[in-house]
Order: C-alpha cells, then structure tokens, then sequence
C-alpha cells in the first residue's frame, strides 16, 4: 500500500461509487461535443506548442517545436570527411536502419526473397517501441468482421484526414500478418477450442485486439527477433545511422552509421534502404513524459528529411490517456489500453465517471485534461501533479475473480513492485507522450518522396490520419515493414552497384541553415536524449 493516507482517503469515494458504476455504460459523446474537448484542451490544438520549419522540403510546415529544433540543425558529421569510394564497411542490397518490429519484418521479408540485408541498429536488437507496446494488435478476422468495418474505424478514428490507400493496405493485409506471426510462433491467447481471443479498444465496433496477455509487443518482437537471427541476417546493433548517403541521381544508397562502442563512422553501401527508426516520444513535446524507449529520438526522421523525404501530420502527436502518474517510479509509463478496454474507468476526485471509457484516444485525454485543468477535478498526488483514477477493481467484478492476473499479469507487477494491488486499489493515471501519428510520407509500397528511400513503422506517417487507434500501430509495422522489404529488395535487383556516393545534400541543407539562421549551432540527430548516461 503506496498511497499515501490522503490519497487512501480519497480512494473511498471511488469505493462508494462502484456498485452503482457496474453494467452501466457512461453516455458517449456527441461529435460537436469531443470537437469541442479536442479544440479546447488537446495538446495538438494549443498553437504555443508548434512554429514553422523554415528549411528543407517541408519549408513552412508547423511542427512540434522540438521536433523543429532537430530538424533545424546541423549534421554531426558536418567537419568529418569520408573516403565514399573506398571499400565500405558494408555493402549490401538492402539497408534496413532500425531494429524493432518495422525493421525486423522488412529484413525477413527482403531476405526471403534473396536479398542480402543489413540491419542497422541504435541500441540492442528489439530495443525499440515495439517491445512495450502492450494492449493488442487489430485484425478483422472473425466471422463478424470484415477488413471494410476495420478501415472506416481507422478512418474514424484517424479524423479521417488518413491517407486511404495507406488504411487500405493496414487492413487488408491484416488477417495475414495475424496468421505470419502465428506461423513463426507467436503465441496468441486463444480459447480452449483454439479461436482467438479478441477483445475491444477506444474506437473500435467489433471486437478484433489480439493479445498475447497484456505485452503482445515483447511476444511479437521476440518471434520477430528470433526469426531474423535464425535465418542468419546480419545485424549490427548499437551503430544509428547518422546521415543518408545518396547516389549521383540523388538517389538512397546507403547511411553513415556511428558505432557507439568504438565511436567510429562507418559506412554502409547500399542499393535500397529502409528507414524504420520508430518515433520521437523522447524529444517530451511540451514538457509531456512519455511511455517510449530511451532511443525514440525522431532520428530516421531527420534523416530522411535532410535527404529530402517529405513529412506528412509532423504536427500531430498522440497522448495516450492512462500514463502512469503514481507512484512517481511509472510517471509516464503506459497502463494499457487494454484495461479500460476490460471495462476500467476514469474518474475524478469525487469518484464520479466524466467521460465514456473507450473514447478513441484524442478525446479521452482530452476529457482528462479538461477534469484536471478546468474543472478542478482532478486528484492532489504528493508529487505536486494532479492524476485522475482508473477503477481497475471494477474489471474483477465485471469478469470474475482472477481476471487481472490472467490478463493483464504485466500491469499486476508493475504496480505490485510498489504495493499497489491493482486488483482492489484503482490506479493514478494521467496522459502521457505516446505516438507520432505523422512522419515520412510513403505510398502504398512503403517507399518515401525519395527514391530507393523506403520507411515504414512509426517512422512513416499517412496511415492513421490525426489520430490512430490502439492496436493498429503492432499492425502497421509488420504491414509497412514487410511492405518495405518486400518492395526494396525487388527494387535492389534493378541496380547494379550504387555509383557516385556522395553527402552533398547535407552541403545545401546547412547553406539553408546558415541562410536563415534557423540552425542556432544544434547538431542532429540526437541519437540518445539529454538525460541519458553515455
Ligand atoms: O494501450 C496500449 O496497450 C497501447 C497500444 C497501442 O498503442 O497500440
């Protein structure tokens, strides 16, 4: 029992109302109702927050400030020279820079068809958002389903400002990743007769989550990691790619990769690449913390844009709603969706329920922000932040005893580590930094505004519009990672050695800089946020 004995005063009248909450659906909102909450209190709308870029392809387009302030920088390497028609440290066909679900679904698929692929990789292999993504992976593969039902959720979802034939692709390839992922072993809940278990999250009309437990992302990252060393493709971790190598045409044939242990440049020769660096939660837009991993530093993003590769949505970024805010160790850390999902809800200080639990993700945070904020609703935590609940007893009482353990056995330790038993105390939650719903512009074959430029992942943006739902971005990098590989590697067998290596983009991108004064002395990309011990 971490709670304090105000906030275990304060959890009786979550207690009180309880009874009176079960089997009754709080009503939704109306469409001018979540405009209105989205327009007053979503991050995304409060302009304070973003400004123009003012170099580079996208000239002019609002971003984030932070996100602005590495992409308005100059190269690491811009004092180095590199011998690019010397023998390079690696010459493949395919380069996939980035080792988490994206990059390891396109290096099996480029490889399967016969191309010789490197993967190049921040941190460790599987070290990435992957690996945490904890609530399901959508698919529309039961008997009431139908990937048409999927895409208009997405659409909806998405404000449908998506990219359609980019939601098309995600749905209609996704009852076969399902199966891919279960031919290589990925291990699904299922019941007893062997159909899988699906359930619903924010946005969703048909029940189509696949989960394995509640870290569906460890088990398809560790079927997806243990493929790729299996089938013997080469991977080389702790080396980010810090610069894009073009060709004489302008065209992507390789990167400049920093091994972080030697702190040696290396080279990288390739006929395609593909980007699949995953997001930018670390940059802590407007002071938000956040549920990424410690290399989510946006850094495939200034990559491909100093190569001139388009951005799409780069002003739109997702809050999940259930961040932990209590104990402080979880600030930040995601509580996942699949909970509300079970039917856990938030509620105010007073115990009282101010928003329907599976709002698409935009709105709920926003009616959170909006309880907080102007309502003065919120919960006083210790720690001078202000939290709301989510009556996680409540799913024991809906689906019996025993459910949180075999559901959700994660979310159970995670606060049991600080004696929180999320079986009978309801957590303290607040919206975190989540996703970046835009990113590299791509078309239906994953490849970039840049030829032989390929993304795909959270790199990649397009797919779900200004908002995506939850389990769509587990689906999104197997679709677009195996899209990416598949279409590189066929790509790769029309070159036959990549010819005239060169930087200079990174010349005319710093005269940008140096023209408008926008570069203020940064260098980029980050590689590890601030805070990291090196
Ligand atoms: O809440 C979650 O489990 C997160 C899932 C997602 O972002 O898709």
């Amino acid at each position: 029992m971490v709670y304090t004995p105000q906030l275990t005063e304060l959890m009786k009248k979550v207690e009180e109302t309880r009874s009176s909450r079960v089997g009754v659906d709080f009503p939704r909102m109306t469409q001018e109702e979540r405009r209105d909450v989205l327009e007053k209190f979503h991050p995304d709308y409060n302009l304070e927050g973003f400004r123009e870029i003012k170099v580079g392809v996208n000239k002019g387009a609002r971003m984030p400030i932070e996100m602005a302030d590495v992409f308005e920088a100059y190269s690491r390497i811009r004092d180095l020279e590199f011998d690019l028609k010397a023998d390079p440290h690696y010459d493949v066909d395919v380069l996939v820079i980035g080792g988490g679900g994206a990059g390891a679904s396109a290096a099996l698929e480029a490889h399967s068809t016969g191309a010789v692929v490197l993967v190049a990789t921040k941190l460790r292999f599987g070290d990435a958002n992957t690996m945490m993504a904890q609530g399901g992976i959508q698919a529309a593969d039961k008997p009431n389903d139908t990937p048409a039902t999927h895409f208009l959720d997405v659409m909806g979802g998405g404000r449908l400002e998506n990219v359609p034939e980019l939601a098309r692709a995600l749905v209609m390839d996704a009852p076969l990743v399902i199966k891919w992922l279960e031919d290589m072993g990925t291990m699904f809940d299922k019941k007893d007769d062997g159909t899988m278990i699906t359930g619903h999250g924010g946005g969703t009309s048909r029940k189509r989550m696949h989960t394995a437990r509640d870290y569906t992302g460890a088990e398809i990252m560790r079927t997806l990691r243990d493929e790729v060393l299996n089938k013997g493709i080469n991977v080389v971790e702790f080396s980010p790619a810090v610069e894009i190598i073009l060709d004489e045409q302008g065209r992507a044939a390789g990167a400049v990769l920093y091994n972080l242990e030697t702190e040696q440049y290396e080279i990288a020769r390739a006929k395609t690449v593909i980007i699949a660096t995953g997001g930018s939660g670390r940059l802590h837009y407007r002071g938000f913390p956040t549920s990424n991993h410690h290399g989510a530093t946006a850094d495939g993003l200034v990559l491909g844009y100093r190569a001139g590769a388009k951005t799409i949505y780069a002003d739109s970024i997702q809050y999940h709603p259930t961040g932990g805010a209590y104990p402080p160790q979880l600030l930040g850390l995601l509580v996942t969706e699949k909970t509300r999902g079970l039917g856990a809800t938030p509620l105010n200080i007073n115990g009282e329920q101010f928003v329907y639990h599976l709002e698409t993700r935009d709105v709920e945070s926003s009616a959170i922000l909006r309880e907080c904020e102007e309502r003065g609703l919120g919960v006083p935590l210790p720690t001078g932040i202000e939290a709301v609940w989510l009556d996680s007893p409540l799913i024991e009482i809906i689906h019996g005893e025993g459910t949180i353990e075999r559901q959700l056995p994660a979310m159970l330790r995670q606060f049991q580590r600080f004696d929180v038993d999320i079986r009978k105390e309801p957590m303290l939650i607040f919206p975190t930094l989540h996703y970046q719903n835009g990113g590299l512009l791509i078309d239906d074959d994953a490849h970039s505004t840049v030829e032989n430029l390929y993304a795909a992942g959270e790199a990649a943006g397009g797919i779900h519009g200004t908002n995506r739902l939850m389990g769509n971005s587990l689906l999104d990098i197997i679709v677009f990672g195996r899209r990416a590989g598949r279409n590189a590697a066929a790509k790769s067998r029309e070159i036959a050695v990549p010819d005239g290596l060169n930087l200079e983009h990174l010349d005319s991108y710093h005269q940008e800089l140096d023209n408008t004064g926008a570069g203020d002395g940064r260098i980029s990309p980050m590689v590890l946020p601030h805070y990291t011990h090196r």
